[in-house]
């Protein structure tokens, strides 16, 4: 009878060891998303941007059918997308007019430094690669790496769309926030270029059979 005690006694270690783990990482999403939170914070016009994008990418995940997988790599790397921004300088972060080029440039490595910042942490499996490459464009024109169309990953292609969408409909200290027939106007103007043809025309349809959805797909509702 002892090797049966044995046995119940490792299984209960393991599931205590297993319960360690999943505490110790859902410590270290806390610590991430404060972070990212933060980093948001420092500029007044990006406070909450990130549950926001996290909220419209989920949703928009959702209208297209996405699997609980990849849903949960989008879900897990929205709060925390652009927490490499935290490695530029406050003054470009926050300035409220065009950024020069060499400003621009600065931007442009938070994904790589986002990456950098969270690669080590296996348990964000897949949504480490969707916070770097949420600035890929769909042609082949974005950054770090200049990816094109189905080379990025569904999920990044997802963000960028949210992160526009955000930024759209968030006011600016040059322009006030777009409407939504804007926003819907936009979206198809860049649909090809900027943004997956997929992720748009999923997007469009359902809006257009359903007016209101694209409230529920940019308000914080179940997140
Ligand atoms: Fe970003």
């Amino acid at each position: 009878m002892e090797p049966i005690g044995e046995e119940k006694d490792g299984m209960h270690d393991a599931d205590n060891l297993k319960k360690l783990y999943k505490a110790q990482e859902h410590a270290s999403l806390e610590v991430l998303y404060s972070l990212a939170d933060a980093v948001d914070a420092r500029n007044a016009y990006t406070t909450g941007h990130s549950k926001q994008v996290t909220v419209c990418a989920t949703n928009i995940a959702r209208v297209m059918g996405l699997k609980k997988k990849e849903l949960d790599a989008i879900k897990l790397c929205g709060p925390l997308h652009d927490i490499g921004k935290i490695a530029v300088k406050e003054a470009i972060i926050g300035k409220p007019g065009k950024l020069s080029e060499d400003e621009f440039s600065q931007i442009k490595i938070h994904p790589l430094k986002g990456y950098r910042i969270i690669e080590g942490l296996d348990f964000l499996g897949e949504a480490r690669l969707l916070a770097l490459h949420h600035h890929e464009r769909f042609d082949g024109k974005g950054y770090p790496y200049g990816l094109k169309g189905e080379e990025i990953p569904l999920g990044a292609r997802i963000l960028a769309t949210a992160d526009a969408i955000d930024a759209m409909t968030s006011d600016r200290p040059y322009r006030k926030a777009l409407d939504i027939d804007m926003v819907l106007m936009e979206l198809d103007t860049c649909s090809g270029t900027q943004f997956d043809p997929k992720v748009v025309n999923t997007l469009l349809k359902r809006v257009e059979q359903k007016p209101e959805i694209f409230y529920g797909i940019i308000k914080p509702k179940d997140i």
